[in-house]
């Protein structure tokens, strides 16, 4: 989670879609908002300690307002729901400076875009950056219907409008998204980007390597997963604090810690953004983010503590 704070204010608050709250967000003191990259999001303070991240779903060549897309989502932990019911226009709130997990190489000789629902919002400012920089690239937009789908009046009347493609799931058989056709047409160099709930990423992932894009060339930015929390008890030892905590089943090592009052940073608690990495000291975590690298996993030096647990029956942490 970034530390550093912005003061905003709802600008522009309109419902979009099905349950999509787009917000501009402008400088509560006035003035241009810092820049960002496309593809970067932003923590928002939601109040009662919730803090959620919103991908920045506008162009980065204007920093008047930073415009997010919020789903409403009654099954999550609170944020989406806090959100569409605490942000009116002319309320302030505080975000995070953006940060950019999900960078996109403006050198690629094409690009293929494809956002899943509200996985579109990186898109769209990936699509603004390389339409203003003269890019070859093509935006694909999947959604259940026309009307479930927030954001596409601009994205088909806007600057690049012949470079989007809707796809809807109960249009017809001719406008599917076929990704070999799109892979096959495009040049062999192509990058191809995917944001979208986690069966969809699978789905275009799976797809994108049976047609052999090279893994460097994939990129994708899950904004929702399910983390497994299932496995046996374990012990957590808490160096600096000295403390042993015994994590039991079906219970995060966050709560356990808490429980005993060591309190951890947290901000998605589903292994997707980091806030809660740990150094691990001694023993083997069992990781179940997708925050860290392969690589970084079987170093096995740190962990994510708001989903990850063990595999030997005591972890050491530097905490
Ligand atoms: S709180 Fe986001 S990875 Fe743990």
């Amino acid at each position: 989670m970034s530390e550093e704070t912005i003061k905003v204010v709802v600008r522009r608050r309109e419902e979009q879609g099905h349950g999509v709250l787009v917000l501009d967000l402008a400088s509560a003191e006035g003035g241009a908002l810092p820049p960002f990259e496309a593809g970067a999001h932003v923590d928002v303070h939601l109040g009662d300690g919730l803090v959620r991240q919103y991908s920045l779903a506008g162009t980065p060549a204007d920093r008047s307002v930073y415009r997010l897309g919020i789903l409403k989502d009654p099954k999550s932990r609170g944020g989406s729901v806090a959100a569409h019911e605490r942000l009116r226009e002319g309320t302030e709130i505080r975000i995070g400076v953006p940060r950019n997990h999900f960078p996109l190489a403006m050198d690629a000789r094409h690009t293929v875009l494809v956002g899943g629902g509200i996985g579109i919002t990186p898109m769209i400012a990936m699509a603004h950056a390389l339409s203003d920089a003269g890019k070859s690239f093509e935006l694909h937009y999947c959604g259940r219907t026309r009307a479930a789908c927030a954001f596409l009046d601009e994205l088909t009347a806007g600057a690049f409008a012949d470079r989007v493609h809707p796809h809807f799931d109960d249009g017809g058989e001719a406008q599917r998204l076929d990704l070999g056709a799109v892979l096959g047409k495009a040049d062999p160099g192509a990058h191809i980007y995917v944001c979208g709930p986690s069966g969809f990423m699978d789905w275009v992932i799976g797809e994108a390597r049976r047609l052999g894009l090279p893994e460097a060339r994939i990129h994708k930015e899950y904004f929702q997963v399910e983390t497994d929390s299932s496995g046996g008890a374990f012990d957590v030892v808490a160096r600096k604090s000295g403390k042993t905590v015994r994590v039991e089943e079906g219970q995060t090592i966050v709560d356990a810690l808490a429980a005993v009052g060591i309190k951890i940073q947290v901000s998605c608690e589903q292994g997707v953004c980091g806030t809660c990495l740990c150094n691990v000291l001694e023993g083997v975590p069992d990781h179940r983010d997708i925050f860290l690298t392969d690589e970084e996993k079987a170093d096995n030096d740190q962990m994510l503590l708001c989903c990850s647990r063990a595999k030997t029956e005591t972890l050491v942490l530097d905490i």
